[in-house]
């Protein structure tokens, strides 16, 4: 059910400093994007083969609050591969003994297709992420 890797999400606490430090380095960085719904800005950092998002928090009740919390300096949030069909993945996941976060049922992500969260501790402690290709 996998294709292709789509995005890595790194939570940072200072996302200008970040961005600033992609740039430095000659990548291509989109500008800021709130997303007030993901409580999160976010940026883009776009390579020919996957992007690499970088996330900050925003409002009182992000969703990576907490995880800023015991990683202060940043750290890898999750991981997002592509597939054809996120209700099939969805599926899958549970098959295969893995739990899906909610209520199992996929979600508009922040590019705008359906997306599903598997659980951290059955994908060997790294959250993952399914988009809709
Ligand atoms: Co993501």
């Amino acid at each position: 059910m996998i294709t292709w890797l789509n995005h890595v999400a790194i939570a940072v606490p200072d996302l200008e400093k970040a961005a600033a430090q992609y740039r430095l380095m000659g990548a291509d960085v989109s500008a800021p994007q709130a997303l007030p719904e993901h409580g999160v800005t976010v940026v883009f950092i776009k390579l020919p083969n996957a992007k690499v998002e970088l996330l900050q928090p925003l409002g009182e009740h992000s969703p990576i609050a907490s995880f800023l919390e015991k990683n202060p300096v940043g750290g890898i949030h999750h991981i997002c591969f592509e597939v054809v069909d996120v209700e099939a993945a969805s599926k899958t996941v549970i098959d295969i003994g893995a739990r899906v976060l909610g209520d199992g049922r996929p979600k508009l992500g922040a590019h705008g297709k359906p997306v599903i969260f598997a659980h951290p501790k059955d994908f060997q402690g790294t959250l993952i992420e399914f988009e809709q290709t």
